[in-house]
């Protein structure tokens, strides 16, 4: 899902915390210099930023505004407490409430809070054990090794986000779910509109957002429900299957949250990662002394190089939290009703935590990232797979195609996920 800043008015240039404004989608478009001064201004103030709510084209009510959390302190604490600031009530993924209309397809255990949201996760989170991610092991090499074939098969170079760091997670989610091949272009269609609609290039007008979120959301739903229907007459191993059969204390998902589950896994996994590939790459090419340092010992060097890599990447931009009664939290007021926006981003380049915070350094020891999120009930899920794809995906590259560089990306104009859409490779 998406938020919908205003639309595009002509910025002036940020010099103090005064001229910045989340709400402006000419804001998210500028380089990630200009985005890491002014977040660096917003962390440096005596209390969060407070903003606005931004008009909500989707359809209802204008909220009270949200302050801007952009220090690692004011995000842990946030998230250890989720009695106070709650996932449920209008949605996590999105600034404004959502319209009830969304929440059929867009109302998923992200966006609930306990018992509800326990039951769901303790449901699917059977899927997502070490041990599990654990059979998924060799399928997730062998998926990445057949994508440096291909990519050395274009012969000099190609756009590294559709030909090799989207293919893997969209890959993997699809075989976990059971979806066969011919569907991977139509899920990943429809994954771009969700979380990528305020892009012009996933949905060119900005009056048919809304449209264009139900009919993906719904094509989404109907893709898994066929498929539940086929796996309740004859199961297989597949995750449809076990979620829709009963497991041994007789829990199992219904119709629709099976679709909403989905939905959450195909953009959640998909985009997340895809975008974590793509960044590390151009850090990589960015920082060839990295590349270095990684090629002398990967396997040794790999879970911190990893870690670093969503540090910096943090797919994820913002969560949103609702405050549930009046609190104070690090010496600041909350009123109840109000929204906080968690900027994971700006966490992860909090000089209080991270020394030189926007050093890429894949040996950097400790590193208390919340790329995969805070610690509470909401912590990425999907945290032990993404990091195995994503060490699969560059211990091929590095070995294969140990000179591959990225040239300049070109981001997804979204405030909620940093998205690079295109970015050209050559080797
Ligand atoms: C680098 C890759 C990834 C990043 C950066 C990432 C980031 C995040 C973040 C920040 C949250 C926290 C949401 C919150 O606190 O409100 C989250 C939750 C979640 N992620 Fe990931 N994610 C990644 C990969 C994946 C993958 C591969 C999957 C599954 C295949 C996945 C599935 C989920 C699910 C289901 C949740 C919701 C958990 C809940 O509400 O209990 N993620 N992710």
């Amino acid at each position: 899902m998406t938020t919908q800043p205003t639309e595009p008015t002509g910025r002036t240039p940020i010099t103090s915390a005064a001229d910045i404004d989340l709400n402006d989608w000419d804001f998210w478009g500028c380089p990630d210099e200009e985005r890491e001064h002014a977040f660096r201004l917003l962390r440096d103030l005596d209390k969060p930023a407070f903003f606005p709510e931004p008009e909500f084209s989707l359809g209802g009510v204008t909220g009270p505004g949200y302050h801007a959390l952009v220090r690692h302190a004011d995000i842990l604490e946030a998230s250890r407490n989720p009695e106070v600031f709650c996932s449920g009530d209008g949605g996590a993924t999105n600034i404004p409430d959502l319209p009830a209309e969304f929440a059929e397809y867009f109302g998923s255990m992200i966006n609930m809070d306990d018992p509800r949201h326990a039951r769901l996760r303790r449901i699917v989170s059977r899927a997502f054990t070490p041990r599990m991610i654990k059979q998924f092991e060799s399928d997730v090499d062998v998926a990445a090794s057949r994508i440096v074939d291909e990519l050395l098969e274009t012969g000099s170079g190609c756009d590294f986000v559709t030909e090799v760091a989207a293919k893997l997670p969209l890959k993997i989610i699809c075989d976990m779910m059971g979806i066969p091949e011919k569907d991977y272009q139509f899920v990943f269609d429809r994954s771009n509109i969700v979380l990528g609609a305020t892009d012009p290039e996933y949905v060119s007008e900005r009056a048919d957002i809304a449209h264009a979120l139900l009919t993906a959301g719904m094509e989404l739903q109907q893709l898994v429900q066929d498929l539940a229907a086929l796996r309740m007459q004859t199961p297989t191993d597949d995750l449809t299957s076990s979620l829709v059969n009963a497991n041994i204390d007789g829990e199992r998902l219904t119709a629709q949250e099976l679709g909403s589950f989905f939905i959450l896994l195909v953009v959640a996994g998909n985009e997340t990662t895809r975008n974590a590939i793509s960044y590390g790459m151009r850090l990589l090419t960015l920082n060839p002394e990295q590349r270095r340092l990684w090629l002398e010992d990967f396997e040794g060097r790999a879970p911190r190089a990893i870690e670093e890599i969503v540090r910096l990447a943090a797919p994820v931009n913002y969560m949103r939290r609702k405050v549930t009664r009046d609190h104070e939290m690090n010496g600041n007021l909350y009123r109840e009703g109000e929204k906080v926006l968690l900027y994971y981003w700006a966490a992860n380049r909090d000089e209080r935590v991270f020394d030189d915070p926007l050093r890429f350094d894949i040996r950097r020891d400790p590193n208390p990232h919340v790329g995969f999120g805070g610690p509470g009930p909401h912590f990425c899920l999907g945290a032990h797979l993404a990091r195995r794809e994503i060490t699969a995906m560059f211990r091929e590259l590095l070995r294969r195609v140990p000179q591959i560089q990225a040239g300049a990306p070109e981001r997804l104009l979204s405030s909620f996920i940093n998205g690079i859409k295109h970015m050209p490779c050559e080797f």
